[in-house]
């Protein structure tokens, strides 16, 4: 197996640290950097587990800075970046697109200057590899219809708008510069270690706390959920084979509406916490809806199947039962999360929705 020096950005957030995970254990021979700035949704809790591996390191930074990026890649020697720091919430970029605009697209910028600048002489063996979402797609009505790597950019959301911004520069450097880059659009992630302003675990936890779960309009968008393990793996076969230049749908062939899916939360919460069937149900809260709020995603990932052999590996009943579990027996890692800022963040999100 080659030796090489990988950047994951992001790697402290939900995404990043299940890849962080990956790379560090199924590649010894890798040096993996993980490289966040630790924003509000950034916890190394999430890689405890492997934080004394021989081949990680942690680099706290900010991508927007350009003369420590280029630092970085000229002292480790990185031949890879997998690129996942983001900010990632569509309600907070409702209230704050600029910081949106700055992390996720002027953020990418430097990240691909400083590639280009230090890979400019030999781009052999080199892959810049962006990890992006299916938002950038718009929304899909109530049909069959699905996005594909086809489907024209139409982001609705400030969120959107910056992740779609940061492609176009992936493609750009690709197109202007040669520079060798990959492009994946994802759907909805689900799994251990989201940060609790996502639906899945803010109701789950607020289940257990007795809370209102806040349903934004009628419950009746629909997203396409797949396994975090999943979307790992399939990050992985494509820095590994993917096609230089090419962009990748990954989704989970797995659609639901919002009501739908919290009955199924509710009830797996309510059989693991020992509550009769029902007993939770009273906490549905319809509150106002999300501004703009994209009314159905779904992915169609049959090129990724076709090309590199990929696909979903669980079946959401199990996938959920396994998520609900783990937030159930890891209460501690929620509930640091959950005391200090959270509190004004969630007053602030969702009294007087
Ligand atoms: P997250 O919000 O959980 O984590 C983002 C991480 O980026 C955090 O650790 C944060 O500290 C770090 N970060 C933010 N700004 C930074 C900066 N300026 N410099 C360095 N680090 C910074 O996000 P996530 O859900 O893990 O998403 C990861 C990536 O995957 C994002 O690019 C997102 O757009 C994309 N994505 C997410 C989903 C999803 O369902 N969560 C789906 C498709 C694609
Ligand atoms: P979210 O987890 O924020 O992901 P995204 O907006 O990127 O799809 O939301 C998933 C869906 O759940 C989305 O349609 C908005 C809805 N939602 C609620 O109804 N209530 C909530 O409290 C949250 C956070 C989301």
């Amino acid at each position: 197996m080659n030796k090489r020096n990988i950047l994951i950005t992001g790697g402290a957030g939900f995404i990043g640290s299940h890849v962080v995970r990956l790379f560090v254990m199924k590649y010894p021979d890798y040096n993996v950097i993980n490289l966040d700035k630790l924003t509000y949704a950034g916890n190394l809790a999430n890689l405890k587990d492997i934080e004394n591996a021989p081949n990680y390191k942690f680099i706290k930074a900010d991508i927007c800075d350009i003369e420590v990026m280029l630092s970085i890649f000229t002292q480790h020697n990185i031949d890879g970046v997998l690129h996942l720091a983001a900010e990632s919430h569509v309600d907070r970029s409702i209230k704050d697109p600029f910081t949106f605009a700055k992390t996720n697209v002027l953020g990418t910028l430097s990240l691909l200057q400083a590639a280009k600048e230090c890979w400019k002489d030999n781009y052999e063996g080199k892959l810049f590899y962006h990890i992006s979402t299916d938002e950038v797609y718009g929304a899909l009505q109530f049909d069959n219809t699905l996005f594909t790597e086809a489907t024209k950019y139409d982001p609705h959301s400030p969120y959107s708008a910056s992740k779609a911004s940061s492609d176009h520069f992936v493609r750009a450097f690709h197109d202007t510069y040669g520079l060798p880059v990959v492009i994946t659009n994802c759907s909805n992630n689900y799994g251990p270690y989201q940060f609790p302003e996502k639906l899945i675990p803010l109701f789950i936890n607020n289940i257990r706390n007795k809370k209102p779960l806040p349903v934004y309009g009628k419950g009746e968008n629909v997203r396409d959920w797949l396994y975090v393990e999943d979307h790992a793996r399939a990050i992985d076969v494509i820095f590994h084979k993917g096609k230089v230049g090419g962009t990748y749908n990954i989704g989970g062939f797995n659609e639901w509406k919002n009501i739908d899916l919290i009955r199924v939360i509710i009830k797996t919460v309510d059989k693991l916490l020992g509550n009769a069937e029902g007993t939770s149900d009273n906490f549905i809260t319809y509150v106002t809806d999300r501004a703009g709020h994209d009314l159905r995603y779904a992915i169609d990932s049959t090129k990724l199947k076709n090309e590199l052999g990929w696909q979903p590996s669980l079946q959401f009943e199990q996938g959920i039962e396994k998520t609900v579990r783990w937030y159930l027996d890891n209460q501690t890692w929620m509930d640091n999360i959950t005391s200090g800022e959270y509190e004004k963040y969630y007053d602030e999100m969702y009294n007087g929705r």
